[in-house]
């Protein structure tokens, strides 16, 4: 039996995906401005908020075929307000996605078609299924870096216009340390 190499290398809790078909995002703040509530007038712009490795692999018109990735999130407070992904529904609603905590502390934010809203608890070794229905956003509640894998159909696809036209409801605070869902 011939034993390869992955044919991508996978250094998920050093934040790091490698291989031959990666595409990275970079969020800074100047990207999510105008979704935090207070940003206040001195905000340094360029701060990375989060990045987003995806290996993609294989003919993504394929139904069937699995892309997956990582979300990297740095522990910035805007307003008091902490960082959280742009969030959207999967324009194919029918494709669910799996993510699963690697590494820090988080919330990840659902909010279903009616605009019933809930969160799970993210943390090293936690499974997240996701209903390609649901919105999705994640939000870095701790004091390091949040490290969440993911993995999803291909043809799932982002609709990030939904979750602009259908906000979020709620908005999580970092007060004195404390954690407050408003
Ligand atoms: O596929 C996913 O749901 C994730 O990889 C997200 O794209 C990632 O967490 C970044 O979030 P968003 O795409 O909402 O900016
Ligand atoms: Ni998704």
């Amino acid at each position: 039996m011939k034993i390869m190499e992955p044919n991508a290398v996978h250094d998920f809790y050093g934040g790091v995906i490698t291989g031959t078909a990666v595409k990275t995002g970079v969020k800074r703040l100047r990207d999510m401005i105008g979704a935090y509530k207070e940003a206040g007038e001195a905000e340094d712009l360029d701060r990375v908020m989060y990045e987003v490795y995806s290996f993609e692999n294989g003919d993504p018109a394929q139904a069937g075929n699995l892309n997956w990735g990582l979300t990297v999130m740095y522990p910035e407070l805007v307003g008091g307000e902490c960082n959280f992904t742009r969030g959207h529904v999967h324009a194919d609603q029918s494709c669910a996605e799996i993510y699963f905590g690697l590494d820090g502390q988080g919330l990840l934010l659902f909010m279903d078609q009616d605009g019933g809203t809930w969160a799970e608890k993210v943390r090293r070794g936690s499974l997240h299924y996701i209903d390609g229905r649901w919105a999705h956003r994640l939000v870095n509640t701790g004091d390091g870096v949040l490290k969440v894998g993911a993995c999803w159909p291909v043809t799932a696809g982002h609709d990030y216009q939904w979750v602009e036209d259908h906000p979020f409801p709620v908005r999580v605070f970092k007060k004195n340390g404390e954690i407050i869902c408003i």
